[in-house]
């Protein structure tokens, strides 16, 4: 079964300037890519004025669960993305929760608990490739889950013989598969967790080219030692750093961005460092006490005893109920929010950087989601590249295709080459925009044509086919890794 796409204009991966071509998919692999033909050929797709991409790699999810659950995966087909690495922010599903009723938080953001049943790495691997999504997937192994697993509290450090057994699980995941491993500090379940206890973890990276990411232990004051913890952690540890949905967040941050990126930007000078970003002013996650100030505004996305307040500003909820807005957010627990705590020119500055991937940090189970969740990659290339300028659209899209693959050691997709899978997506340059908003956030966007999962067409003529194509991608085995020199990016 042969597709070809032809007079189109192929945006690499590499960052290069868009050439015209044919490109003929053949099973699961580019078979070819040759000179425009003067006549369209026989059946083929007319690609001429539209943009051919490497499928888009989504750097930061938590898809980890609906990867199974609903495999459809539409949020992310339909923006053209056709690999999703989970297990980012210290939260996966590859390893067994504690025996507590309750998930840790931010736990919940990945499923209900009756959906963690998976015991080990490995079967969460099987039950990926059983389930079939439309995307594939690459994932990471998280720092909490372990917690979860293997301490009987969260509010404290770990003991030694409880690092070594998560330094096993870490190591046994690796082998199975795994591309890394995930911290998420910042949060009360992980704050605990010293970093001599989250380097006794990573120390399982050594030699493998499996990366260390984190959401950092601070994204507000103290985010420039956080930086410096993540930076000294992957170094002892040998393994590349990506710094997690980096942003300048709440209002005493504002500006900063700068000094923060020239701290990233010295680490990469030594060893390989990363980070990726979403391109949005917001942030969400669970509502979250401590970042309950009156600078920021706060929308409620979903609570689990109130839930008729989803939608609504936490600052109507507490005029509404006579108490502080702090009281409110407590009362709503477990919740979900979006804040409104970023400044644009520091989201610019982050989104524009070139060590930056583009990684939506959607929530997948959210009723309520934050728009990133359906309109991170189209808002890049819609408004962030055609409409603002603010990046050229072959940089755009390297920021979701070969720098993330080359990030995370993906050897076989990235980039549109022959021999490499078949992961593309064909998109209008002229058209392609978000449409999920904050009000209206569950949107697919416009302008993306066809999307193609190692060969399969997921969706044709700007219509979702139906056809899943993905797999459980597994980390090449263990190559020598080399810290001396910076990734190239
Ligand atoms: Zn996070
Ligand atoms: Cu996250």
């Amino acid at each position: 079964m042969q597709t070809i796409i032809a007079g189109v204009t192929i945006y690499d991966g590499s960052g290069a300037a868009g050439y015209c071509a044919d490109v003929t998919i053949m099973g699961d692999r580019i078979a070819s890519i040759n000179p425009a033909s003067a006549a369209l050929p026989d059946g083929a797709i007319d690609g001429r004025g539209l943009a051919l991409a490497p499928g888009f790699i989504d750097a930061h999810t938590h898809d980890d669960l609906v990867a199974i659950t609903a495999p459809a995966m539409l949020p992310k087909i339909t923006q053209g993305v056709t690999t999703v690495v989970v297990g980012n922010c210290g939260i996966s599903a590859g390893a067994r929760r504690g025996t507590g009723a309750t998930l840790p938080d931010p736990m919940i953001l990945l499923g209900d608990a009756q959906d963690f049943r998976y015991d080990s790495f490995a079967a969460y691997a099987e039950a990926v490739d059983a389930a079939g999504p439309a995307t594939n997937v690459v994932a990471l192994v998280g720092h909490t889950a372990m917690r979860a697993r293997h301490l009987d509290r969260l509010d404290r450090d770990a003991t030694e013989a409880e690092r070594l057994a998560m330094r096993a699980d870490l190591a046994e995941a690796l082998a199975s598969g795994a591309f890394g491993f995930s911290t998420g500090l910042a949060y009360a379940n992980a704050a605990s967790a010293s970093t001599q206890e989250v380097a006794a973890i990573a120390e399982a990276l050594r030699n493998t080219g499996a990366l260390y990411a984190t959401h950092l232990r601070s994204e507000s004051a103290a985010i420039l030692e956080a930086i410096d913890e993540a930076v000294a952690i992957a170094r002892d540890a040998a393994a590349p750093l990506v710094v997690s949905h980096l942003k300048c967040a709440g209002a005493p941050q504002h500006g900063r961005s700068g000094e923060i990126l020239a701290r990233l930007d010295a680490a990469a000078q030594v060893q390989p460092v990363g980070c990726d970003c979403y391109p949005y002013t917001a942030s969400s996650s669970t509502l979250d006490l401590k970042q309950v100030v009156p600078e920021t505004p706060i929308m409620v996305t979903w609570s689990d005893p109130e839930p008729e307040q989803a939608g609504r500003m936490l600052g109507d909820i507490a005029d509404d109920w006579g108490v502080a807005p702090v009281e409110a957010a407590r009362r709503l627990q477990p919740a979900g929010a979006v804040y409104h705590c970023m400044d644009e020119r520091d989201v610019d500055r982050i989104l524009a950087h070139r060590l930056t991937m583009i990684g939506s940090d959607g929530l997948p189970c959210d009723p309520r989601p934050h728009p990133r969740l359906w309109g991170s990659f189209p808002r890049v290339l819609g408004y962030y590249v055609r409409t603002r300028g603010l990046l050229t659209l072959p940089v755009a899209i390297r920021k979701m295709t070969g720098l993330a693959a080359d990030r995370l050691g993906l050897v076989d997709r990235g980039y549109v080459r022959p021999g490499l899978a078949a992961d593309l997506v064909l998109f209008d340059p002229e058209r392609i925009a978000d449409r999920a908003s904050y009000d209206d956030p569950q949107q697919p966007a416009d302008g993306v044509l066809g999307v193609w999962v190692n060969g399969v067409a997921a969706l044709a003529g700007g219509a979702v086919t139906g056809a899943r194509g993905g797999r459980m991608l597994r980390r090449p085995g263990t190559k020598n890794f080399q810290l001396e020199g910076p990734i190239v990016s």
